[in-house]
Parts: C-alpha cells; structure tokens; sequence
C-alpha cells in the first residue's frame, strides 16, 4: 500500500528540465514530494537547475540520460525508489513532427513504453502522462469534455499523443498494476513568477507568447497575426491559455488522487485547462496593458493546420482532484514578460 504522505515519495520527472516539466518540479517541492528529473537536455540547458536551486533553496536530484535508454532507466528505478512518474519528455514541435516523423514516433512512443515496461518491474504504480488538447482537433462543439470525441490527429506530433494514450489505456485494461490519468494540456504559457525558470524556445518560437515576448524585447521585428478573418468575436483563433504553475499545480493534484485511489490499476483522462477561451488579439492587449508596452504586430494569412478555436471544460479536474486555476491570464502574461527580460538581461 503507497503511502499518502507526499514527504516520503519520490516522483520520477521525465523532461523534467524542459518548460512544464521545471515547473512542476517546483510545485512538487512545494507540496512535499521529492522529484527526481531525468533529462537529455535535448530541448532544454542544464541552466535551468540554477534556477530551480534558487526558487528551491536545494538542489534537485537530475539524471542526464535519455528515457529511451533502458539500461541507464533500469539504473535509475533500481536506484531511487519511486513511488510515481510523470513523463513530460517528448518531441513537440508540430511542424518538425511532420518533416522527422519517425523521430517523433520513436522518441514520444519508446519512452513511454520503456515507462510501462520498468514501473510494474520496479514496484511502481503512479503514472502522470502529458497529453494534449491536440487530440481534439477542431471539435464539432464548444468547450470540450474529456468526453468529446478525440479526431484524426493533424500531425505525427499529436498522432503520438493519442497513441501513448491508447498504449497507456491498454496497458491498464491487460491488468496490469498500473494507475495511470493523462492530462490533456491545453495552451500552457507564462513562466514562474521569480523569472528563475520559464520557457526556452530553441531558434524562432512557434508558439505566440515566446513570439509577443521576443517582439517586445525588440529580438524579433514584428509579430505576425495568423488570419483575422475566423468565425470569431473579432477574427482571430481562440485558444485556452493556462499559467504554467496552475498546470503544474495539476500534476500535484493528480498525484494526489492516484494515492487516494484504492486499485490496483486505473486509467483516466482530465482536461487541464481554464475553462475559458480568449482570442489572440485578446491576448495582444491584456500583454500590453498588464506590461505597460506595444506589441508590433500585424495581420497575415491563416497559419496551415490551425483550428480556429478550443477550450476545455475542466469540471472533471475541478470535481475529481479538487483542482482549480489561481491565476489570471493577466498574470501569465506579466510573468512571462519578467522571464523574457531576465533572459534580455
Ligand atoms: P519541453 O521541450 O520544454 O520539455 C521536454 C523536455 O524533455 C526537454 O527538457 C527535453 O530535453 C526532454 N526530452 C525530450 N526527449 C527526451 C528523451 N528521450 N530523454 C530525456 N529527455 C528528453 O516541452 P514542454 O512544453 O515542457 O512539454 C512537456 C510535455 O507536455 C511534452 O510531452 C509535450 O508534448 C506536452 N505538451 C506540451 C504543450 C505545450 O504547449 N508546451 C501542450 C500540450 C502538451
Ligand atoms: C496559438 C494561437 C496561432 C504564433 C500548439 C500545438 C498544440 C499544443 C499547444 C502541444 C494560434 C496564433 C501563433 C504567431 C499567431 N502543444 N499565433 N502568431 O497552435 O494552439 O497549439 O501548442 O501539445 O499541439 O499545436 O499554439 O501558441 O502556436 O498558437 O497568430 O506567431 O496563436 O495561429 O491561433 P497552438 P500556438
């Protein structure tokens, strides 16, 4: 039987080095768990470990090794004695999982199958997977519950996802002593409110708020809005945007709920999100009001592959592990704001 105080567990974080995976390494600390990161660093720096020592006031144990390495995760199950793992490490860039496809496949799949093949091996029952809000696609109705039927993936990136889900959920359903949620993220942004750790685009970001921030920062000359002309309040995509803490924060609580639940295998999935959508435009301002700056932009062409708008129902996640977001998109915006300065800096 796992104990349900926190104090005494260890919680292998797979990327635990990468954006969410550092936040919620902090969120673990703070709740009382002890998180152990594996990491390749392979779209993160070795930096962001200072910044976790002085959030933490400790270090964090790292392991730099890569999750599809079984021989060097044997080690580590054999050597730490964990009680759950949350895998966040992944390829995500969803233009690059259509040009390297089977790089995606390979390293989003093996990794977690390598997880499911060392947690029973090792005693390990607790597993916190990062799905995606990707699995929906553009859904026939607004906001989605876990409910909602997922679509074709539009990318080898999200058809990974929906994958390590079902591989999850069949894993489970063959009995084995697995309990298992995957957590449908749906736009994480923002940064710690300290600015000691924070998103690290590689290159030219993909993702809106690294690209207001950098624009900003006068790193990038202008942002381009991709198409003003969607069945929206004022054309522009709408999306479910979380403060990254409130996410992590999520993954505490999920923890949680899997001690408290008295099986021997389970598998579910939460949507984790605000429950509200704003649109791009909408975004734009609240970053200039709440920062007191101009965002140079302007208004281009529909980006290929965009759904014009989602946002979750989170009643599930509300009702179930009695988790809720604290923060604004206000919020997420300033610390995001602070965390591209410090990086300016
Ligand atoms: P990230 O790239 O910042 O973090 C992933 C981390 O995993 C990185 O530190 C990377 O170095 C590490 N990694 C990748 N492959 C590895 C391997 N084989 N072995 C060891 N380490 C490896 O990404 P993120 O934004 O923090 O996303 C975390 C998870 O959440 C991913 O699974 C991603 O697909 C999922 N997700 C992200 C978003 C988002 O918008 N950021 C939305 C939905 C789901
Ligand atoms: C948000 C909105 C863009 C950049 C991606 C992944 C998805 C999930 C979350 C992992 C869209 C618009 C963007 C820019 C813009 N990740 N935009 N100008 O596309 O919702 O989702 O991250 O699972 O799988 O696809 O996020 O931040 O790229 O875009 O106008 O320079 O901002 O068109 O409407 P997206 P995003």
């Amino acid at each position: 039987m796992v104990s349900t105080d926190s104090s005494t567990q260890k919680i292998l974080v797979t990327g635990g080095a990468g954006f969410i995976g550092s936040h919620t390494v902090v969120a673990l600390v703070e709740a009382g768990f002890e998180p152990i990161i594996v990491d390749n660093f392979s779209n993160s720096e070795p930096a962001v470990l200072d910044g976790l020592r002085n959030i933490l006031g400790r270090d964090v144990t790292c392991y730099h090794a890569d999750c599809n390495d079984a021989a060097a995760m044997a080690e580590i199950f054999g050597k730490e004695q964990l009680t759950g793992v949350i895998h966040f490490a992944a390829y995500k860039a969803v233009g690059e999982s259509v040009q390297k496809p089977l790089m995606y496949y390979r390293n989003n799949l093996d990794s977690t199958m390598l997880l499911l093949e060392l947690m029973p091996q090792y005693n390990v029952q607790n597993l916190v997977f990062s799905s995606s809000c990707t699995v929906y696609g553009q859904p026939e109705t607004l906001p989605v519950t876990e409910e909602t039927p997922r679509l074709p993936a539009q990318s080898p990136y999200g058809n990974t996802k929906a994958i390590c889900e079902d591989i999850i959920r069949d894993v489970v359903l063959a009995k084995m002593p697995i309990k298992a949620f995957s957590l449908r993220y749906f736009n994480p942004i923002g940064a710690h409110p300290s600015a000691q750790i924070g998103e690290l685009p590689r290159g030219v970001p993909g993702n809106l708020v690294p690209y207001i921030t950098q624009t900003a920062a006068g790193l990038r000359e202008q942002l381009t809005v991709f198409g003003s002309d969607y069945n929206t309040p004022d054309g522009t995509c709408i999306r479910d945007f979380i403060h990254v803490m409130d996410l992590a924060d999520a993954h505490v609580s999920a923890l949680r709920l899997l001690n408290q639940t008295n099986t021997d295998n389970l598998y579910d999935v939460y949507n984790i999100g605000t429950g509200h959508g704003a649109t791009v435009l909408e975004l734009i301002r609240t970053f200039e009001e709440v920062n007191q700056i101009k965002v140079n932009y302007t208004i281009g062409p529909r980006r290929p592959g965009d759904v014009e708008q989602i946002y979750a129902t989170v009643d599930k996640a509300n009702q179930d592990m009695g988790w809720q977001t604290q923060r604004s998109l206000a919020d997420a915006l300033r610390d995001a704001w602070a965390w591209q300065k410090k990086l300016s800096n």
